[in-house]
């Protein structure tokens, strides 16, 4: 039966089958000392000269073969006690050696955290590169971050809904990926934005209470921060105002840092609140770093932005959304909308989460009446025909019966980069695109044959 590496602490004197990597072999004349590797940690293993063929097997290995080990467990004697490894207070003798599968040489070195080795080759060999320490810890944590959220949410009474990724083109401020439908040529679908219509429609639905760990798309340029796909914590809630939702937020995010992250300090607790206009005031930004002391790699220093204008002005004089159409303004200025006065100065419920300067979320308290919905619209200048033919199934859902709702999107990458510790959000996705938006792994995008494009009815220009 195998047991786990990390395990062996507890099973001194005994016969154990091991099964993992080759992290490094050293020859030491009549020893060979291999460092194994499973997902539990690293040990060390001991092959003596006695038994000719094992040693000899054992010369073969190479870093990243994968085996299987049977052997002993020794204590090793005080002075030769590793305190480096968890496991270090002990070895396995080997008495057996299985090998599973041979490795190329790998790549890069796999016992540093990488930092120092070229993102391209990490990229193209993802899948060695996550075997490092560190790339396993930001997986696993990410895995521990999104169970934690489930766990919790559904601890409120939320369930999760998955919602379409072959979707309709929605109006979140980025660029959408387009998908060619072959069954309607020249029509396509739009991979979600964000998941922001769907949760609606799921309140209209009766749901009350869903969110979702969900992949959004939007094709813009890459930064440290942003990925053209990514997941947010996608929620909504039906019958609340802007304290139920960033009440519900917030406890769980001070949960989940007491639970995951005990060593990390949140820096105020209940999370400070800063106006759009105080914040652009006193650090030219609305994304706050209010950290009182930036050196610390374990302060956690979140806050809420609120009040931000509902409408910008566009280039060619007219108005857009800042953040989001489908918010409500703040109750004192719903008359304005509706009468469409005071443009610039009616407020919206948009709340963000910020953290260390970075923003971790946003939401907000939506329109839940179509009037009022549609007066966006219109002050941004849409036609009535553009406005049915954009958000029709919007305006009929809710004026089915939609209760008042809101929710928020906290981005799980960004959050998770944060709590690792990381400087980008790459490092806390298993695969993700490189800055100018390639997969080197898959090598995609990539060409498609001339039949797909046939199929779709896609026929390329050539460029003059
Ligand atoms: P918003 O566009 O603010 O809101 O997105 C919510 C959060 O998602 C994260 N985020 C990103 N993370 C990585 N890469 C990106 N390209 C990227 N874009 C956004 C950020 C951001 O705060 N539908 C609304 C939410 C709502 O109102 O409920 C929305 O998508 O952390």
């Amino acid at each position: 039966m195998r047991t786990l590496i990390a395990d062996i602490t507890k099973k001194s004197g005994e016969k154990v089958e091991l099964f993992g990597w080759v992290a490094v072999r050293r020859d030491h004349g009549k020893l060979i000392f291999i460092d194994l590797r499973d997902r539990s940690g690293i040990c060390q293993v001991v092959f003596i000269g006695k038994d000719k063929e094992l040693y000899e097997k054992a010369s073969k290995l190479r870093s990243e073969w994968v085996v299987k080990i049977t052997g002993q467990v020794n204590a090793r004697p005080e002075k030769l006690v590793n305190p480096n490894l968890a496991t270090g207070a002990f070895e396995v003798l080997a008495e057996g050696l299985e090998i599973l599968n041979e490795a190329t040489t790998p790549p890069f070195d796999l016992s540093t955290d990488g930092k120092e080795v070229g993102e391209e080759i990490r990229m193209k060999y993802r899948y060695v590169d996550l075997r490092r320490e560190r790339m396993q810890n930001n997986i696993r944590n990410r895995d521990k971050v999104i169970a934690h959220m489930r766990d919790f949410l559904r601890g409120k009474e939320f369930i999760e809904v998955e919602t379409p990724v072959l979707s309709k083109s929605t109006p979140e401020g980025a660029r959408d990926y387009l998908v060619p439908s072959r069954l309607y040529p020249g029509k396509f679908y739009a991979l979600p934005q964000s998941p922001q219509q769907y949760k609606q429609l799921l309140m209209a639905a009766g749901m009350e209470r869903y969110f979702q760990v969900a992949r959004c798309f939007r094709d813009e340029d890459t930064r440290g921060d942003r990925q053209p796909e990514f997941t947010q914590l996608d929620m909504e809630m039906s019958f609340v105002d802007e304290n139920d939702v960033m009440g519900v937020v917030e406890e769980m995010l001070i949960d989940m840092v007491k639970t995951l992250y005990p060593h990390k300090k949140i820096q105020q607790i209940p999370f400070p609140r800063i106006t759009y206009k105080d914040a652009m005031e006193k650090y030219g930004n609305d994304r706050p770093d209010i950290r009182e002391n930036k050196d610390d790699p374990d302060l956690l220093a979140f806050c809420w932005v609120v009040d931000f204008p509902f409408f910008e002005k566009t280039d060619n004089a007219g108005w857009t959304f800042t953040h989001n159409p489908f918010s409500s303004p703040k109750p004192e200025h719903r008359e304005w909308l509706m009468e469409k006065k005071n443009i610039g100065e009616i407020l919206t419920t948009q709340y963000d989460i910020v953290l260390n300067g970075f923003e971790v979320g946003g939401g907000s308290i939506r329109n839940h009446q179509p009037e009022a919905l549609k007066r966006v619209f219109e002050i941004m200048g849409f036609a009535e025909e553009r406005i049915y033919r954009n958000f029709g199934h919007m305006l009929e859902a809710l004026g089915s019966g939609a209760p008042p709702h809101g929710g928020i999107a906290p981005g799980v990458d960004r959050l998770i980069m944060i709590l690792q510790n990381e400087p980008n959000i790459r490092e806390v996705m298993a695969f993700p695109k490189t800055g100018d938006g390639r997969d080197l792994m898959m090598e995609a995008p990539s060409d498609v044959s001339a039949d797909q494009l046939k199929e779709l009815g896609i026929e390329f220009k050539k460029k003059k």
